[in-house]
């Protein structure tokens, strides 16, 4: 199995985007999946022309001449792609979006109904199943409802499942260096570890897991009290 993880974390591999993907992968490696980890921080990727000529010119061919040619030989024979982004603003991040929206290339220009009669491109090939994964920085939950009710939608656009959704919510706390909280976050990243072999040997995320994903690291209260000593000690200088 081949599994490539797609990063749009503007701070690529220092983010905390990329400590969830790493430790998935990690688990998904030790299953004997073969992964890809590509940043698209630092990469030219220009924003998609609407030119169509990927459809009618020189059809799975783009005009632009930038990174995503190599990025798409990347992806090519993947059986999972994984999403991941930071949350911005309730939403992907810009580098992610700008990404996606070149994917067009591997679109078909034909369009039908699908199962529950909506309409979707048609892909021109059997596209790998998709992983949604996110971090934020705020405690609650809530704010992934747009990436993941996106995520949902567009994988049926693609004509694809998504096999999986993981959202991390005190993000920040994955790249801290507060010893008391250093066990907590090992012991989340063994589960995200443990996230990857499933889909290596499942395909799909078991319901302990999902539950573990889905913990905090602090109680809400404490952590807006921590982030606002922490920009209270920032703004002192
Ligand atoms: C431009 C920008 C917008 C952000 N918007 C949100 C937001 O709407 N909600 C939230 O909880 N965190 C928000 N954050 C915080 C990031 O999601 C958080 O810091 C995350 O850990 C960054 O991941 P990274 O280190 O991989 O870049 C925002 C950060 C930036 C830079």
């Amino acid at each position: 199995m081949k599994i490539v993880a797609v990063n749009g974390s503007h701070k690529g591999k220092n983010g905390n985007t990329d400590t969830m993907v790493s430790a998935f992968l990690k688990g998904a490696r030790e299953a004997g999946a073969e992964t890809l980890n590509i940043f698209l921080a630092g990469k030219e990727i220009r924003p998609c022309r609407a030119c169509k000529v990927c459809w009618f010119g020189s059809p799975g061919r783009c005009v632009i001449k930038d990174d995503m040619a190599d990025i798409l030989r990347l992806l090519k024979d993947a059986d999972v792609w994984i999403w991941a982004t930071p949350l911005y603003f309730d939403n992907i991040s810009s580098i992610l979006k700008v990404f996606i929206d070149r994917l067009m290339v591997i679109g078909s220009p034909y369009w039908d109904k699908d199962k529950d009669g909506e309409c979707r491109h048609l892909t021109t090939s059997v596209l790998p199943k998709l992983m949604m994964m996110s971090n934020c920085g705020y405690p609650e939950r809530s704010h992934f409802q747009v990436i993941s009710h996106w995520a949902n939608r567009y994988a049926r656009n693609l004509g694809t499942e998504l096999i999986g959704e993981i959202y991390t919510s005190e993000g920040a706390l994955l790249s801290t260096k507060v010893t008391e909280l250093l066990p907590k976050i090992l012991d989340y990243l063994q589960v995200l570890e443990t996230a990857g072999k499933e889909v290596v040997t499942t395909m799909r995320l078991s319901e302990i897991t999902k539950r573990l994903l889905e913990q905090k690291f602090i109680p809400d209260q404490i952590y807006v009290q921590e982030v606002k000593h922490y920009v209270d000690s920032m703004l002192k200088g």
